[in-house]
């Protein structure tokens, strides 16, 4: 099928490094004689018909800029029927024939229900600080947030050391702990709480048992939010009742987490990412995400990359555990 014209969207939590992708496929396509459209808060904007034509410098000066020039949403009208029937209506009026995506989970799962009811050509690309989506090593904005913790988790030490207190510091990734276990390492802090283990041993429990740190007075745990971990709050009354010698602190890092200029590694990954998707499209693939193995795009079916859970590297575990003896 010749494409003529690519709408492009951001949708759901927005994330460092998605201007840098909406950049790279609206170039992408204009290299490749393909008209462009940007398609203004996600799935809402394809209901509501706020969509502009694109050209190059409408993608000019924001590979650094944090957020999504596109703005987001997360739109519970595409979730009925009736809302992605207007969608495809819109994108036939607008003359879109074929729709990049760039999310987490919960867009590309909104793009394989609306690929599959319409049979149009869809092509995601992972955006989310989660990192939660399978058949990818890492997602764009991954990287910036897992920086950003590192930075407060460094400065949050300098006032734990001067306390002897332990923090209890909660990092976002919904139900996934890739944050949590990599942004321990990187600050060098004493133990992760993720959910992704939380029904093999009770971590907190462990953690007191060994002491916390033994040749510290100051401890510092990430924890992943989440109901199966507790969060940060749930876990710091457990010490407090439990273990009222320790001075307890919490800190929720919160929106910070998706805020910022994008590093140099979510640039290029997005950049990449962007390229890839145009080709995808221009090879006829449908209804895959980019993602990204061993340096190598690949093309994930959006059924796998939804539907998997993706597995925490066990080696990082032990990284962890080992150096913060
Ligand atoms: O998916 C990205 C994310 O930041 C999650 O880590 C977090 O649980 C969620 O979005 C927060 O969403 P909102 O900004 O809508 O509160």
């Amino acid at each position: 099928m010749e494409l003529k014209c690519v709408g492009i969207l951001t949708s759901g939590g927005d994330s460092p490094g998605m201007n840098a992708a909406v950049r790279a496929v609206t170039r992408a396509a204009i290299f490749n004689g393909i008209e462009v459209k940007g398609i203004y808060r996600g799935y809402k904007g394809l209901i509501t018909g706020e969509i502009k034509p694109f050209k190059t410098e409408n993608v000019s000066n924001i590979i650094q800029q944090g957020g999504t020039i596109l703005k987001t949403a997360r739109c519970m009208e595409f979730m009925t029927i009736e809302g992605r029937k207007t969608a495809h209506d819109r994108m036939v009026q607008e003359g879109i024939d074929c729709l990049v995506v760039i999310g987490g989970d919960g867009s590309l799962t909104g793009a394989r229900i609306f690929a599959s009811e319409f049979n149009f050509p869809i092509v995601g690309i992972p955006g989310t600080i989660d990192n939660d989506l399978y058949g990818t090593d890492t997602t764009i904005g991954y990287d910036t947030a897992l920086n950003t913790i590192m930075e407060a988790v460094d400065k949050i030490r300098d006032t734990a050391n001067s306390h002897d207190r332990l923090f209890f510091i909660e990092v976002m990734g919904r139900d996934a702990g890739f944050l949590a276990l990599n942004g321990a390492i990187a600050s060098g802090a004493e133990a992760a709480i993720i959910p992704e283990i939380a029904t093999e041993q009770d971590q907190l429990a462990e953690l007191i048992e060994n002491g916390f740190r033994k040749s510290k007075n100051s401890s510092i745990v990430l924890v992943a939010e989440s109901d199966i971990t507790g969060g940060a709050m749930g876990l710091a009354e457990r010490v407090k009742n439990e273990y009222p010698q320790y001075d307890v602190r919490v800190t929720i890092l919160g929106h910070i987490q998706r805020g910022g200029s994008p590093t140099a590694n979510d640039r290029i990954l997005a950049s990449r990412m962007g390229l890839a998707a145009i080709e995808a499209l221009l090879e006829d693939q449908r209804n895959v995400m980019i993602g990204i193995q061993n340096d190598q795009i690949v093309y994930v079916p959006f059924n796998k990359a939804i539907k998997n859970d993706k597995p925490i590297n066990r080696e990082l575990l032990n990284v962890l555990r080992t150096l913060s003896i």
